[in-house]
């Protein structure tokens, strides 16, 4: 350790076999490269094992004063944010993000712990499409560490397992969404990414997501970090619902923060930009060039529906009770509100 790094101040747990196999009943797919999962400091953040090999980096890593970071908790509209900032930011540069993809533009910090064991290895290692996948895959911590500036980073962290010099460094967005439609979801993309080796129901999947047993949980205590700093000048705190509703505003509202004057014909162009419909058959930002790799699901989309309150054709009476009881259980301690959706 130099005299710069600071220790890590978490406690990084591996599952006790009887947990570990409890769990892995629903992870029976041959397809599946996770092969343990570890909880993390205090709140138990929950993540594949491979998180632990880049905690120390992760923490540790160097933020400049004009980076720009979009975190989130999974599936809250994170993509969909990302090149809205991203096109914001560089002037709406649409060739340029037509050319390189999002995940090149905006890469996502911790995404080699799903890859760097040995089971990733030998999934993804049998074609050379997935070859090339894993050894980019495992790079990106790298390339994040020496990527021109001005650097776009996303990350599903909560603050707290991010350099703790994040915010008073440089700009934060979060976005959040309702988590009943977060761990709807959360349960595609599972199947999507066939890699995750899931083979649960959605009632099993939930079951899981409210106990943090699915990667990032906690839910609400990664999205209470980011809400208890929303006043900070370097955060802005946004609703996945909101955007929905009113999406100019939303552009309005990243462009004053980043110190950008638009035009409304900008704006008018970048919302047709980012509309579900164009969004989804946009190759840059939709991951359908994974879909070779064997990575994902040929019959799934990563852009599947795009709505609010989509949740309620999943649940039975009892699924929604015991959402109720956890949201107020989570929200007893918050002035934290989801917007309403009609
Ligand atoms: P659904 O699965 O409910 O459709 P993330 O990028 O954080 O993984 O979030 C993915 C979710 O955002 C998916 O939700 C996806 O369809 C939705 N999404 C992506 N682009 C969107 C857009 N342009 N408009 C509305 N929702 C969008």
């Amino acid at each position: 350790m130099n005299s710069c790094t600071k220790e890590y101040p978490y406690e990084i747990m591996k599952l006790d076999p009887e947990e570990h196999s409890e769990v892995f009943k629903q992870f029976n797919s041959e397809a599946g490269i996770i092969e343990d999962f570890v909880r993390v400091g205090p709140k138990g953040y929950w993540f594949p094992h491979g998180f632990a090999e880049l905690a120390q980096k992760l923490y540790n890593m160097e933020v400049r004063p004009d980076d720009v970071w979009v975190i989130t908790f999974p599936k809250s509209g994170t993509t969909w944010i990302q090149e809205l900032v991203w096109q914001v930011a560089n002037d709406f540069d649409y060739p340029k993000a037509e050319a390189i993809p999002l995940v090149e533009r905006f890469p996502f910090l911790e995404l080699a712990m799903f890859y760097n064991g040995k089971k990733a290895r030998t999934v993804l290692g049998g074609n050379e499409k997935g070859k090339v996948l894993l050894d980019a895959v495992n790079k990106t911590f790298d390339q994040v560490s020496s990527m021109q500036s001005p650097r776009f980073i996303k990350s599903h962290l909560p603050l707290s397992l991010l350099p703790p010099a994040l915010l008073d460094s440089c700009r934060v967005l979060h976005i959040a969404r309702d988590p009943r439609d977060v761990a709807v979801s959360f349960y595609h993309h599972y199947h999507f990414f066939r890699f995750m080796g899931y083979s649960g129901n959605f009632k099993q999947f939930w079951n899981l997501f409210i106990e943090d047993k699915i990667d990032w949980t906690p839910y609400f205590e990664n999205v209470k970090e980011s809400w208890r700093m929303r006043n900070h000048p370097n955060m802005l705190f946004l609703f996945y619902e909101d955007a929905l509703k009113d999406l100019p505003s939303t552009v309005k509202k990243v462009a004053a923060f980043l110190g950008k004057a638009v035009t409304e014909e900008q704006v008018r162009r970048l919302c047709d930009h980012l509309a579900f419909d164009n969004f989804k058959k946009n190759k840059s930002v939709n991951f359908e060039v994974l879909k070779d790799t064997g990575a994902t699901s040929t019959e799934r989309s990563f852009m599947r529906k795009g709505k609010a309150g989509g949740w309620r054709e999943y649940f039975n009476e009892e699924m929604l009770q015991q959402a109720q009881r956890w949201m107020e259980h989570n929200l007893r301690d918050t002035d934290l509100t989801f917007p309403s959706v009609k």
